[in-house]
């Protein structure tokens, strides 16, 4: 079993050579602490979310998905086109992840172009799979071979839907420069489907007979992806597990992780070693909050008030 404590010896010398978040001028004497600190992006589409967090320092990217685009309003192409645009301006050069919705090869490298065209700063989202889901014709490989097929034209594209490390290998090894994997969702349905007198995550890796719980669907992994381990949260220890095997082979995708539910999961993920977190907006609106810092604010602008008293008669 993986064990936390691999990462440690080589991950700075991976995580050195990723883009910093908090450099520091030439000349300053006083170095920024958080040099290569997880850059945090707004998991959104709504402009009115994205620039107060933007401009408050919070964000340093965003991503976007074709649900997240419609509850942003849009109802065409028009729409998502104007939507990206204004957040790729505002949010200039940091990354701003769009989907594809094409489900072939070559429609997918067309779309890819088309988003890649509207802003610099656009990363192409790719579905690492699922197409036999949507069309059993469809071939399994599809959003690999778009990942490779981008990354030859130096189109920066982050491998979306990745609930395993085998995923998240094979989408660095075609050239992703992001991939997300979705710990929200892994949580949600092991909360689900789980047995409770067994460790968590066992609904989805669960070998012995490779069924899940409801005994309708095929697991596909093995107990070797994100099982066992001393992290309680599935979603941490599949990030956690991705953050061994890209420093083990010295991969440079940025692990990207994604579909975030509460500060725990946000916590974990910071602790499993993810390069980046994409939070959706109602959590980080509420990042610098917490009920016991309003108790201590309260009493302390309230005792305040006698300084301010004395300070306001010395001037008069
Ligand atoms: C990631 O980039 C996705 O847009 C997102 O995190 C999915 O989150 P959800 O599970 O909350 O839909």
């Amino acid at each position: 079993m993986f064990d936390i404590q691999q990462t440690k010896a080589n991950t700075h010398s991976r995580r050195i050579r990723m883009p910093e978040v908090n450099p520091t001028e030439a000349g300053k004497k006083l170095v920024h602490p958080a040099l290569r600190a997880p850059r945090i992006f707004a998991d959104t589409a709504t402009f009115s979310d994205i620039e107060p967090l933007f401009k408050a320092g919070i964000i340093n990217g965003v991503t976007t998905n074709p649900t997240l685009m419609k509850k942003a309003g849009a109802k065409n192409w028009d729409d998502v086109q104007e939507i990206s645009k204004r957040i790729c301006k505002l949010l200039y050069p940091n990354p701003v992840s769009l989907e594809l919705t094409e489900l072939s090869f070559d429609k997918m490298v067309e779309q890819a172009d088309m988003l890649a065209s509207w802003a610099e700063n656009v990363v192409v989202k790719v579905p690492v799979g699922g197409y036999e889901a949507i069309d059993p014709s469809l071939d399994p490989y599809t959003g690999l071979k778009v990942v490779r097929a981008l990354w030859e034209k130096d189109i920066r594209t982050n491998c979306t839907l990745i609930f395993n490390s085998t995923q998240a290998f094979w989408a660095a090894n075609a050239g992703a420069t992001y991939i997300s994997p979705f710990l929200g969702r892994l949580a949600d349905y092991a909360y689900k489907n789980d047995r409770v007198e067994r460790t968590s995550g066992n609904s989805l890796y669960w070998i012995e007979d490779h069924k899940n719980v409801n005994n309708d669907q095929n697991v596909f992994n093995t107990e070797f992806v994100a099982a066992g381990g001393d992290r309680k949260d599935i979603g941490s220890r599949l990030i956690n597990e991705i953050s061994v095997l890209f420093t083990n082979y010295d991969i440079h995708t940025e692990i990207l992780a994604a579909s975030f539910r509460n500060f725990a999961q946000v916590s974990e993920c910071l602790l499993a070693g993810a390069d980046i977190l994409t939070v959706p907006a109602p959590l980080l609106q509420k990042v610098a909050d917490h009920p016991l810092t309003d108790a201590g604010m309260t009493s302390f602008v309230e005792d305040s008030k006698v300084f301010n008293k004395v300070e306001s008669a010395a001037m008069a």
